[in-house]
């Protein structure tokens, strides 16, 4: 059965309702084989309900109009970053520009169990953007935003705002206690390329905004193809993936990367924020990391202002948001 052939009313809005493991891609070839009647009834019945609400949400895009006359300038100024638990960051250009990645959900299938203790707040945003299908970064419809750019490849530009997206792979071999990734094999899927599903795909982002370059980070690999780190060049702000539990990445690992990049500073993520995040995530804070690293600052607050010149003269610098983040 071809792709078209399969009925909409069936697929609408359901991609969160999927049993664990099924991808989309997975779907249609499972649908394939055994007929849309045996995918509905894997579905369940009451599956075909639509999901965004972003009709709904308040306010317009006067302010990216506003904007948008402005792009290509380069505005001169603090940018802004604001950490909102787990991998959610916005970044707020000079020019007032702003861009929040990977807003978080818990899973909706249910095989991952409570991650959050609330739902991701309903903050304004001028793009939303995720690197990839996972729950824990692509609660893209949460987040009042203009614009959504979900798992965008190539270039992006608007007001002071540059960012490129590059094509990887998701990390495939979890290097801690918690052997997540081999619950891909029990769902019958490939974690690791080449034919890995298609939720282990990657996207990471570099932001390019007042003189600062920023690469998020996402869930990527730790050993991207040589190709992958001379695209991304220079990176002044870098962050990361790394927890007690070595979820994503080991310490190894992520101090490869920095050594690697050494970028000025670097921002932990992906790890237990007790504001945000249940300890059934399985992830633990990142304090051990940290505190082994050259020079770390404890961030107060939720908030951080860099500015080129300064970031410049910084070397490897941890910043961490610990357990502050911004709920609303
Ligand atoms: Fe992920
Ligand atoms: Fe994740």
């Amino acid at each position: 059965m071809k792709k078209e052939d399969l009925k909409p009313a069936l697929l609408n809005g359901a991609r969160d309702e999927l049993a664990p493991g099924l991808s989309r891609r997975s779907f249609f070839m499972a649908a394939g084989a055994t007929g849309v009647g045996a995918a509905a009834t894997m579905l369940g019945s009451t599956s075909a309900k639509a999901h965004s609400t972003d009709w709904l949400q308040p306010g317009n895009n006067n302010h990216v109009i506003d904007l948008q006359g402005t792009t290509g300038s380069a505005v001169e100024g603090a940018v802004g970053v604001d950490f909102f638990g787990h991998c959610a960051i916005k970044i707020t250009s000079p020019g007032g520009a702003s861009v929040l990645f990977d807003p978080w959900r818990d899973d909706p299938s249910g095989a991952w169990g409570l991650w959050f203790k609330n739902e991701f707040p309903e903050t304004q945003v001028d793009i939303c953007m995720s690197t990839h299908t996972h729950f824990d970064h692509d609660a893209i419809d949460r987040p009042v935003s203009t614009m959504v750019l979900d798992r965008m490849v190539g270039n992006f530009e608007f007001a002071d705002l540059k960012i490129t997206g590059f094509a990887d792979k998701h990390a495939c071999v979890a290097p801690g206690w918690y052997s997540w990734t081999d619950a891909l094999a029990e769902f019958g899927v490939n974690a690791c390329p080449p034919d890995n599903v298609g939720h282990m795909d990657m996207v990471v982002y570099l932001v390019e905004t007042g003189g600062i370059r920023t690469l998020i980070w996402g869930d990527n690999r730790h050993n991207p193809p040589e190709e992958f780190w001379n695209a991304i060049g220079q990176v002044d702000v870098l962050t990361l993936p790394v927890d007690g539990s070595q979820h994503i990445l080991s310490y190894e690992m992520g101090n490869d990367i920095v050594e690697r990049l050494k970028p000025k500073v670097v921002i932990p993520t992906h790890y237990l924020n007790e504001t945000t995040s249940y300890t059934l995530t399985t992830l633990q804070n990142a304090d051990e990391w940290v505190k082994a690293q050259q020079s770390y600052q404890m961030v107060d607050g939720a908030s951080l202002s860099l500015n080129a010149r300064e970031v410049a003269q910084m070397d490897r610098e941890f910043m961490y948001f610990g357990h502050n983040a911004h709920t609303a």
